[in-house]
């Protein structure tokens, strides 16, 4: 666990702004208010910033989260937008609507912001502070709602300071978010799909469209710990070699995800080793998990022994996705 910020709470005005940049660009936390609720924000393309995030949430998964952008063009640096994605921005940006979409090649949005996942959910905020922010920082701020997990989403800054003061650097203050529910996730992969409702009705959306949005398979809803639909609507990413967890040596042939610094036994003789924290720092061991068993897995062995993560923090979340990577298919 990291020891407690001194969380600073700023009225919203050019010098609060800068010094949010200022945290951001240092791979601090800083929440904002959007025009829905306020955001708990972090460079997305930052995955020790982003490990942090999650840390500092409480999330015992990882969630995959929103990427925020200033339009729809920084947003096609991102994303792929098909004709009825283009239609929904070109309509609905800046404002309470989320797009998940297809990533885009090169896409710089950390591997663990979006939970390993091909998609990425992306938006453009209505909100003079949040636009701001955005414009001096120059790059994507995945932020998802300044609550802690399981708790209700923030609209005011004294909420984010209730439930997160000691846990992110700093609190913009913009006074309360207009619309004070969330925006509207919909699904441009295919048939396009309500995914959760939100500040924008689903008349609106299905009028810019001109025909009906899909309906999501039952059981999936918006629980702020629940990944919503992920899995299910894009391929999470699942490596192709087997996973044997909590390792102590490496079998012949065998890849190594190590953690810590004392190494399991033969693991001078892995096929290939990397080590997802030399310190044994769960939150680096986060920000590394998913490009590490991607770069092991494209190594080509059969089997990646991975050593034990402690359950404490973020090694919960750790521990859920090995679990989820390891299961038969
Ligand atoms: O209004 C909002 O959307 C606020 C403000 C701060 O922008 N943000 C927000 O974020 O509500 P969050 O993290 O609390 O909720 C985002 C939801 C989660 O349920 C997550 O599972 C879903 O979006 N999501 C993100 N990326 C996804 C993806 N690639 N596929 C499916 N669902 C995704
Ligand atoms: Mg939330």
């Amino acid at each position: 666990m990291t020891a407690p910020l001194l969380t600073r709470v700023a009225k919203a005005d050019a010098a609060s702004i800068e010094e949010a940049v200022r945290i951001l660009k240092s791979g601090g936390l800083v929440a904002f208010p959007t025009e829905t609720v306020y955001g708990l924000g972090a460079d997305a393309t930052n995955s020790r910033a982003v490990a942090r995030l999650y840390e500092a949430k409480g999330r015992p998964s990882f969630n995959p989260l929103i990427a925020h952008v200033a339009d729809v063009e920084a947003a096609r640096a991102l994303a792929r937008f098909d004709a009825d994605a283009a239609r929904l921005a070109g309509t609905f940006w800046p404002g309470p609507l989320t797009l998940v979409l297809p990533k885009a090649a090169g896409c710089p949005v950390a591997e663990l912001a979006t939970a390993g996942l091909d998609t990425v959910a992306v938006r453009a905020p209505d909100h003079d502070v949040a636009q701001r922010l955005l414009a001096r920082f120059g790059k994507p701020i995945v932020a998802p709602s300044a609550n802690r997990s399981g708790h209700v989403s923030p609209t005011k800054a004294e909420h984010v300071l209730a439930d997160l003061g000691g846990r992110i650097d700093l609190i913009v203050d913009g006074g309360a978010t207009p619309v004070g529910v969330e925006s509207t996730i919909i699904a441009c992969l295919g048939a396009p799909m309500l995914l959760r409702p939100g500040g924008i009705q689903r008349e609106a959306i299905e009028r810019a469209l001109g025909r009906r949005l899909a309906e999501p398979p039952a059981g999936i809803a918006d629980a702020d710990d629940a990944p919503l639909a992920s899995g299910m609507l894009a391929s999470h990413y699942a490596p192709r070699a087997r996973l044997r967890l909590n390792a102590d040596r490496v079998e012949p042939g065998e890849a190594l995800l190590a953690f810590g610094p004392t190494l399991a036994k033969g693991a001078d003789k892995a096929a290939r080793a990397l080590n997802l924290s030399t310190q044994g720092d769960v939150i680096e061991a986060a920000a590394n998990l998913f490009s590490h068993l991607r770069a092991l897995d494209a190594a080509g062995a059969n089997c990646i022994a991975v050593m034990p993560v402690p359950h404490e923090g973020l090694g919960e979340a750790i521990n859920d996705r090995l679990q989820r990577a390891a299961a038969p298919r």
